[in-house]
């Protein structure tokens, strides 16, 4: 019901609507709408009643509801079935259960806080309520198993268009970390269930550290992370960053998956990559070799040129890479 009056009232475009009329037409009392006006205010909105004019919302907070990110959307299906969430363990696994009951592609699991949000190998991701954003996309595929490594790019070169639009020089770090000056504000997480040849489901976990503050890092990685609000000075509105990235993201994906063209994602990350052109670390399972990072070729992989002079294209997953000295360089 609350997000009933919401919608009606979100879309009287700033006009007054009156208290009987959203009880005409939603079939409840006059003091039902004022107990759910009530409810809608706690959560940040700020809207003015008159009397014999009714309400208006005035201003709207930065909620990562359906109804808010709603508004910034231009997708046919991607984030067009939001779940939201206050606080959740992970939205990763959450959307893995729901993707195993079947939800439709597009599904996007967001919430406001994780108490567990995951990192790769195995790592945690600091997840501070209202401040970042962190989600997971829930994705069906049609393509060979092998190639879904390459959603991470496809989401990467999102990523980083969509943050650039928010006013901050980024850039890629193959294959899924998103950088600025030289520190993580992004990370993907892509997780797959599937069979030799068919996969079942993908889930596209994002976490971007939007309007983080130094403090909301463990001491050891303020030398590494960072986030919006860090590099700017300011905070951002993290509805309109998550429309934009879904509204790149579903763009590229299709290209990739129902065309079969990653080259206008591919072109993206070669452009915005941090790494080619540099010396780096490629660490495997069992050792760290150093190598300079050439290209990114047309299957996405890295081809890095190692100190035999031994050409190699390595694919996400295999390794991880770092910079000579630190995170990047
Ligand atoms: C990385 O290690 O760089 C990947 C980090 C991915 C974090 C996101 S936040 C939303 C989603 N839910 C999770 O538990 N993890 C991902």
């Amino acid at each position: 019901m609350k997000e009933k009056i919401l919608h009606i009232l979100k879309n009287s475009s700033e006009e007054f609507v009156s208290g009987e009329s959203i009880s005409k037409e939603l079939g409840v009392t006059r003091a039902a709408i004022w107990k759910y006006i009530k409810q809608i205010r706690e959560e940040g909105y700020e809207i003015e009643s008159v009397s014999r004019k009714g309400y208006r919302i005035v201003n709207s907070p930065d909620r990562l509801t359906a109804e808010e990110v709603g508004e910034g959307l231009k997708t046919k299906y991607m984030g067009r079935n939001i779940m939201y969430f206050e606080t959740i363990d992970s939205t990763n696994i959450k959307a893995k259960k729901l993707a195993a009951e079947g939800v439709l592609e597009g599904t996007v699991v967001i919430a406001e806080e994780q108490t567990e949000g995951k990192g790769r190998l195995g790592r945690s991701w600091i997840s501070p309520k209202n401040k970042g954003i962190w989600m997971s996309l829930i994705l069906r595929p049609d393509i060979n198993p092998m190639k879904v490594s390459m959603i991470t790019e496809v989401a990467a070169a999102a990523a980083v268009k969509a943050i650039e639009d928010m006013g901050v020089k980024a850039y890629i770090k193959w294959p899924n970390d998103i950088v600025v000056e030289n520190k993580k504000l992004c990370g993907i997480l892509t997780e797959m269930t599937g069979e030799v040849d068919k996969v079942n489901y993908v889930i596209l976990g994002m976490g971007i550290n939007a309007n983080l503050d130094l403090e909301d890092f463990q001491s050891e990685l303020r030398d590494e992370a960072t986030s919006i609000k860090i590099e700017t000075g300011k905070n951002i509105v993290r509805k309109e960053l998550v429309a934009k990235l879904l509204n790149y993201f579903e763009n590229f994906y299709e290209s990739f998956v129902i065309k079969g063209d990653i080259e206008k994602s591919l072109e993206i990350c070669r452009e915005k990559s941090i790494l080619l052109g540099k010396e780096i670390q490629v660490i495997g399972r069992n050792e760290v070799k150093k190598a300079r990072a050439l290209d990114i070729d047309n299957e996405g992989r890295l081809v890095v040129r190692f100190d035999d002079e031994k050409e190699e294209a390595i694919f996400s997953g295999e390794v991880s890479i770092r910079g000579m000295y630190g995170y990047v360089e």
